[in-house]
Order: structure tokens, then sequence, then C-alpha cells
């Protein structure tokens, strides 16, 4: 076994920095326990996500070491920013020479760390592989086909995903592992941060671009979360703040737009809430760990199983569609356990170990 291998992590955006939490953390009990193998981790950040509570407080709050660099590629047109980054992270992999790159998810900092280093030849990992909407018209959708397609090993948190990637002719490298975010949710969730709320409440977000971008989608959105029969709490990302002053939409029924908030207070939401409504990824298995209902305001999913499994209803963005959901979901609240469809919580050791072996192979 080589005396020691060299990872390039990189992430940008906040559902990054918590599923890279759990792979770093097992790096650190790994090197704690075996000095000779030591793994060394560099993180690299693009800086897609700058707003210090969309980026550092997970940082400080996860004890997510810190990136020893930042792109500050921040906001702009897809093609702008991805192409940054991409500059970026080509010169990082130059100067570094680290023995594999590793990216999480869907984000436009995942694309531009696959490409750079696909094109430099040096082994890309993927964590969060296989997934699918069907839906090209998403920004993720591109980047999560490219990222499969040119990664050499594939992390899929479970079977559905694996067998896509079978269906799409991807079958070397990839490992069924679980999903990450269990891990993290496991991890922290005791020290989560209660809110202060007394009353009964369901918690929501609202960012992607399908609805943040569409006038109409997101007033029939935001329209249906003001008339909700229990207050609706928002933490509210940059981008959806913006649309929604843009279109002086002004809820004064149920509804409470907030800041966002680190994932220790997430957490505390999740425990605390009757349900979700949401069109992020991660929250909708979120909701699911915590044994919520969830309401996915979006045409479809990614994440089938929760669907299937009676967890998820997938409504759309009409209005009609989701007040009725709101009458499933308080109906469901408190009714349906969790059964670790997406893995035990050791994905990030399974990660690590695995990273290892098939490096400790390379030539
Ligand atoms: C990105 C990911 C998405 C992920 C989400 C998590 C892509 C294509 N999408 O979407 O998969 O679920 O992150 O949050 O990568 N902004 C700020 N401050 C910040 C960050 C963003 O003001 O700290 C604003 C900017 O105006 C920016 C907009 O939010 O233009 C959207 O940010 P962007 O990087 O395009 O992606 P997200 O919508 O956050």
């Amino acid at each position: 076994m080589k005396k020691s291998i060299k990872i390039l992590t990189i992430v940008g955006a906040r559902p990054q920095f918590i599923k890279a939490a759990v792979v770093s953390r097992a790096v650190a009990s790994h090197n704690r326990s075996n000095p000779e193998t030591a793994v060394h981790e560099d993180i690299c950040h693009t800086g897609q996500h700058y707003d210090h509570g969309m980026s550092q407080v997970f940082f400080d709050e996860m004890g997510i070491p810190e990136p020893y660099i930042n792109l500050g590629v921040g906001s702009g047109l897809h093609g702008q920013t991805t192409a940054a980054m991409l500059a970026g992270i080509e010169q990082e992999i130059v100067a570094r020479k680290p023995d594999a790159v590793l990216v999480y998810g869907d984000t436009n900092s995942t694309l531009a760390g696959a490409l750079s280093a696909a094109k430099l030849n040096v082994p890309l990992a993927h964590v969060e592989a296989g997934l699918r909407s069907f839906n090209r018209r998403m920004p993720e959708e591109i980047n999560r086909v490219v990222t499969d397609h040119v990664a050499r090993l594939l992390f899929c948190p479970c079977s559905n995903a694996q067998e896509q990637l079978r269906r799409e002719g991807v079958e070397t490298g990839v490992h069924v592992v679980g999903d990450v975010m269990y891990d993290a949710l496991l991890y922290y969730r005791s020290g989560a941060v209660s809110p202060a709320i007394s009353e009964p409440f369901a918690l929501a977000t609202i960012h992607r671009a399908e609805n943040t971008d569409d006038p109409v989608r997101l007033e029939n959105i935001i329209t249906a979360l003001d008339a909700c029969p229990v207050k609706v709490v928002l933490p509210t990302h940059p981008r959806t703040r913006e649309a929604v002053k843009r279109g002086a939409i002004k809820p004064r029924g149920s509804l409470e737009l907030i800041d966002p908030v680190s994932y220790r207070e997430m957490l505390g939401y999740l425990q605390e809430c009757r349900f979700v409504i949401t069109d992020s990824g991660g929250l909708q298995k979120e909701a699911y760990f915590s044994e919520k209902p969830c309401i996915t305001v979006r045409d479809e999913t990614e994440w089938v199983e929760l669907a299937s499994a009676g967890a998820n209803r997938v409504v759309g963005a009409g209005k009609d569609r989701i007040l009725s959901a709101f009458d499933w979901a308080m109906a469901k609240s408190g009714s349906f356990s969790h059964n670790r469809i997406y893995g035990d919580g050791h994905s990030g050791e399974k990660i690590l170990e695995i990273l290892m072996q098939t490096l400790d192979r390379q030539p």
C-alpha cells in the first residue's frame, strides 16, 4: 500500500460543504488511527456561494477544514462562472498533482471540477452519482450527466442510481455507498439548534431557477405557502429574496421569510416542523431522514424512491395542487418512519476506503 494519497476536493455551493464535511471527517479519523497511510486532503472552494450565511457558517459550525484557496468566482452567467472555475481548478490540479479529484452533487462547481480533472487525466471521483431528473432544462441535470460520464469512481447513494448508470453504459468504478447526507444528519443532529417557535409550523425552501426565474410559478408557490393552514418558515436563498422583491410579492398570511440558516439550525427546524415544502434535492431526503412528509414543488424529482415510498408528493407549482397537498401532509405528519433507503450512515468511511484501495492500485 502507498504511504499516503493526495485528494483535491472541489466545493463551491452550500450543499457541498455539508457533504464534504462527512468525507473530511472520515479522512481525519483515518489519519488519527493510521498515520502511516495518512490521506492528504486539500479543499478548493470555487467561491460560487460567498455570502457568510451561504458558505463560511458551514465551515465554522461543522468543523470542515478550511479551504487552502478560494477562487472567488462568485455570481454571473453559467458560461462565465463555469469558465472561471475551470481555469482556476486546472491551475490547482497542475500545481498540487493530486492522486484524485473529488466532487459532490450537481452544481456548476461539480462540473468545473469534473472537466478540469478529466482533461488533465487525473482520476475523478463523484459523490452522488447516477441521479437523474430527466429534465435537461435544469442546469443541474446537465452537470450530473457530464460529471458521471467523465468520472472514474462513481459513488451512488442508492441502487436506482447504479441502475441508471448501467442504462447509460457506465458500469466500471460504480459503488453503492449510501448517502453522505444521512451520515451528516446522524452526526450533527445532537447539536441541532431548536427554533424559537411555539406554534405548529412547516419548513420551506425555494431556490431552483425553474421556480425563482419564472414569475408565474414563483407567485403561485408563494401564494400557496401564504395560505397554508400552519405557519410556514422559509429560510430564503438570496436568489429567491431578489425574485420575490422583483415580483413585488408580499406574503401577508402564514408565510414568513427569514435569512438563510446554518446547518444546525436547519436540523432544529427539521426536527420540530410538521412537514416540509421544497424544491431542493437535499431537503427532500433530510425530511425523510427526519420522518417528516415532504411536498416537492417541482415537476419531477431525481429522488424517485421517496415518492414511491409515499414520503414525498411531487406536485409542481400549481397553487391548487400545493394547497391540496397540505391536507395530505397534515394527515401524514407523525405517521411514517424512515427505513434506510439511502444506506446506514457510514457512507463517508466507505467512500474513503474505496478511494484508498483504488488509488493504491494506480501505477
Ligand atoms: C446552486 C446549484 C444547485 C444547488 C444550490 C444550493 C448550480 C447550477 N446550482 O444553485 O444545484 O442546489 O446551489 O444552494 O450550481 N447568491 C448570493 N449569495 C450567495 C450565493 C448566491 O447572493 O452566497 C445569489 C447570486 O445572485 C446568484 C444566485 O444567488 O446569481 C444563484 O446562485 P447560483 O450559484 O447560480 O446557484 P444556486 O441557485 O445557489
